[in-house]
């Protein structure tokens, strides 16, 4: 039951009713005081000559005085002629004089003259009402008559056409007829009215109730609640973008909980790669500081050299972990300028030359003469090729080719290193690119390196809108590729 008053349709429903009641007693109240004043003009215009005809009779100067000891006989008249009416006798300022029925009491003895002033003049008197003798503050409908001593204006005889008599009838009869027809009339109205109004809210508020029930269930961890509507308009544009939303909402905390557990996998990841070299510097420097005394020459170069040889180990993961975080964070942001890629590729072919050759490996560059310049950050792009380079000859046994070849296109140019080496699984190739995936076939104690070459690869091409491309065969090679866009001369 609570519930029930505290819904929108209870509401907009009670507001309904309250605004169709209010509506009603201001339509009963119109109705009435319209009628009051339809029989108020309608009397004042068939009274309008009743003071004219009073005078006639009257005759109440006498010796040029105005004489109201025959106030009786006028309303013996006036009786006969209309019952509902007061007669008094005022002078030019609109004092009352006498007046008849002689025994009613009246409260003001001055009436405002204006109105008396303006009915005499005016041959079709407008609806003007002015005030009753026998009240403080109301106001009734009139004949007036100038009364005159020759042609002198001495006073007026004033006729109130809506006697007591004729308020009480009224009001009898606006309560017993207009009232109760009027009322009757309303309730009918106001029920078929009530009875349609609730029943078009309940259809119209029925989206409404199950978009707040969807809302509802999807606030208390239903991820799959979605508001369906069959209807068309606002309320399903409302539907539509809480969907779309809830969509959001829910892709967003997703993507949160494989970050979260990335990132997790990444602390583990990080600690294990830095511990292992840690491990083994410390081992060795321990076994040099144990056997200082007794250590051959040779031994002790070897250790040194396996200190070295872990440091930069050290060095490079510290440095790629560094560049990555950097470059996730979007903290490095590329800047490009053109510049010849073929120079660029010549200076990297110089330096993995001589790295190859330690390791018998025949390393080419393939240039074409009218390469066009690129546009580009150079050092991002060099990073890229060498990180590249850098996997082409750790993965390519003695013998083999690393060839790093540069090929013109209509609007960029296209930079492929390739290699004749121990190439990659069809399975591992999507996961290649993620840090720390390293491919099935090996776990990151026997590589020496971090497994984040290519994620960084990844990330450089995508800080510049590109894309890399990869092609290998399990035991026969790897190209990877990418495309630099011309710069426009
Ligand atoms: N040219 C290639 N031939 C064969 N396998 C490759 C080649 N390039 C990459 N891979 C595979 O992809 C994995 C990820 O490469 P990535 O460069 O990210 O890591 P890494 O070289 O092992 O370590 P790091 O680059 O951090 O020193 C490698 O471990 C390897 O399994
Ligand atoms: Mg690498």
């Amino acid at each position: 039951m609570k519930k029930f008053f505290r819904s929108i349709y209870w509401k907009i429903s009670a507001t309904f009713l309250a605004l169709l009641l209010i509506l009603s007693a201001v339509y009963i109240y119109i109705i009435v005081f319209s009628a009051e004043m339809y029989f108020q003009e309608a009397n004042q215009r068939l009274s309008v000559p009743i003071a004219q005809r009073l005078l006639k009779h009257y005759q109440p100067v006498v010796n040029h005085q105005l004489d109201s000891s025959r106030m009786d006989e006028i309303y013996t008249i006036q009786k006969l002629f209309n019952p509902s009416i007061e007669v008094y006798v005022l002078d030019t300022t609109g004092k009352v004089l006498s007046h008849c029925p002689s025994n009613t009491k009246i409260c003001r003895m001055s009436v405002g003259i204006q109105p008396i002033k303006t009915f005499v003049m005016e041959k079709f008197p407008s609806f003007l009402m002015g005030d009753d003798p026998k009240y403080e503050m109301t106001e009734k409908t009139f004949s007036a008559a100038e009364i005159k001593d020759g042609t002198k204006i001495i006073g007026y005889l004033y006729v109130i056409l809506g006697s007591e008599e004729f308020d009480n009838n009224f009001k009898m009869l606006a309560g017993s007829y207009i009232l109760r027809i009027g009322t009757r009339t309303m309730t009918i109205t106001l029920f078929a009215a009530a009875i349609i109004g609730l029943i078009a809210l309940l259809f119209i508020t029925k989206n409404l109730r199950t978009i707040v029930r969807t809302v509802k269930e999807f606030q208390n961890g239903n991820r799959s609640a979605r508001i369906q509507l069959s209807s068309t308009g606002e309320l399903n544009e409302l539907a539509t973008s809480f969907n779309e939303m809830a969509d959001t909402i829910v892709s967003n905390l997703d993507e949160l909980k494989t970050m979260d557990s990335l990132r997790r996998e990444l602390v583990a990841n990080v600690s294990h790669d830095l511990r292992t070299p840690l491990a083994t510097i410390h081992g060795y420097i321990e076994t040099l500081l144990i056997k200082a005394e007794t250590l051959e020459n040779h031994d002790r170069e070897k250790y040194l050299k396996t200190i070295l040889s872990s440091t930069d180990r050290l060095r490079t993961l510290v440095e790629e972990l560094f560049e990555l975080s950097k470059l996730e964070a979007q903290q490095i942001k590329p800047n490009p300028e053109p510049f010849s890629i073929s120079e660029l590729v010549q200076d990297i072919g110089q330096k993995y030359l001589i790295i190859a050759e330690k390791k018998e490996i025949r390393f080419q560059c393939i240039l074409p003469h009218d390469l066009p310049l690129v546009i580009a950050d150079i050092a991002l792009v060099d990073r890229v090729i060498q990180n590249l380079s850098d996997n082409a000859i750790k993965f390519t046994p003695q013998g083999g080719v690393v060839t790093i070849e540069v090929r013109r296109n209509l609007t960029n140019v296209e930079v492929t290193v390739a290699d004749t080496g121990e190439g990659i699984f069809e399975k591992d190739i999507p996961h290649i690119f993620d840090r720390y995936n390293k491919g099935s076939q090996k776990n990151i104690f026997q590589s020496d390196g971090a497994g984040l070459g290519l994620a960084i690869v990844k990330k450089i091409l995508e800080v510049h809108h590109l894309s890399i491309s990869v092609s290998s065969k399990k035991n026969e090679g790897t190209a990877f590729s990418f495309k630099l866009p011309v710069y426009p001369v």
